[in-house]
């Protein structure tokens, strides 16, 4: 991997926590880290595996190395395995995780107002930190009283979720590294609630064509949401982008 941006006289390989480092000043700090085609697609035959590569895992994986809370909808979870058993802690992050005051693995929480989800499946039950429900005050009550047996729950507003009180819930209890790998939809909420610092993009070097979400699906932003691009890598034509809502908030490099 060769980084871009910014340009760098070190010829070797980019160290990825350093580089992905979360800005040590912010309370509350919000990245999503989505991938997309060339051509804007951010699914392959309605997932996203078919996007990825294995530069992009090695980056998710420091992405949520790096987390305190990884938050998902639940489409994503429904449809992207993420209820297989978590992957254990990765003995090269322990040290920086206990250096930063952080559990030995970043904690997942789901966001649905529905609550069909599988609170039987090992995403709760073999949980090292149990997972966050996000979700609503007038949500099916006997999927609350499962989500409540399963984990954690924060209740936001009711209908739909309200992003902006969920999130300073879960920063306001330590938790401000906040890890969002979407899908379209939570993306876009949170965009709305303007609580996206960061986008992590992974641009795959293919065209697909036909239909797909794009990385924000939902009502429209307006205005529209100005980013600044802060870092660039590449991998075997993979481009990794990050851009930053709140430029004056950089983190440092
Ligand atoms: N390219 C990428 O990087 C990437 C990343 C992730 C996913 N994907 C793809 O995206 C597709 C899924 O897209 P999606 O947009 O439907 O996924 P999503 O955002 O993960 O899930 C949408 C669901 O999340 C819940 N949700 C989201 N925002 C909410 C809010 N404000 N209040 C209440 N509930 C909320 C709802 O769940 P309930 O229905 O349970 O109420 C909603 O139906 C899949 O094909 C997946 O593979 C791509």
């Amino acid at each position: 991997m060769r980084q871009l941006i910014p340009r760098t006289s070190r010829d070797a390989e980019p160290d990825l926590a350093a580089v992905y480092a979360y800005p040590g000043h912010a309370r509350r700090w919000m990245r999503a880290n989505m991938v997309a085609s060339v051509d804007g697609a951010a699914q392959a035959d309605g997932k996203s595996g078919g996007l990825s590569g294995s530069a992009d895992k090695r980056v998710m994986s420091v992405l949520r190395a790096l987390a305190d809370v990884i938050v998902v909808g639940a489409s994503t979870v429904r449809v992207e395995g993420y209820d297989k058993p978590p992957s254990p802690p990765r003995p090269q992050f322990a040290a920086l995780r206990a250096e930063a005051g952080q559990t030995e693995v970043a904690s997942y929480a789901v966001v649905s107002a529905s609550l069909d989800l599988d609170f039987d499946s090992p995403r709760y039950t073999e949980a090292r930190i149990p997972t966050i429900t996000i979700t609503v005050a007038d949500a099916p009550t006997d999927r609350l009283a499962a989500a409540r047996a399963a984990g954690e729950v924060i209740i936001a507003g009711e209908g739909r979720v309200d992003m902006a009180l969920a999130l300073d819930t879960i920063a306001g209890s330590g938790r401000g590294r906040l890890l969002c790998e979407g899908g379209p939809h939570l993306l876009s909420a949170i965009a709305h609630a303007s609580y996206l610092d960061e986008l992590c993009l992974t641009l795959s070097p293919q065209l697909r064509g036909g239909e797909a979400f794009r990385l924000l699906e939902g009502v429209k932003l307006d205005p529209a949401v100005p980013v600044t691009l802060h870092t660039l890598l590449v991998e075997e034509g993979f481009l990794f982008a990050r851009y930053l809502t709140a430029p004056e908030q950089q983190p440092q490099q």
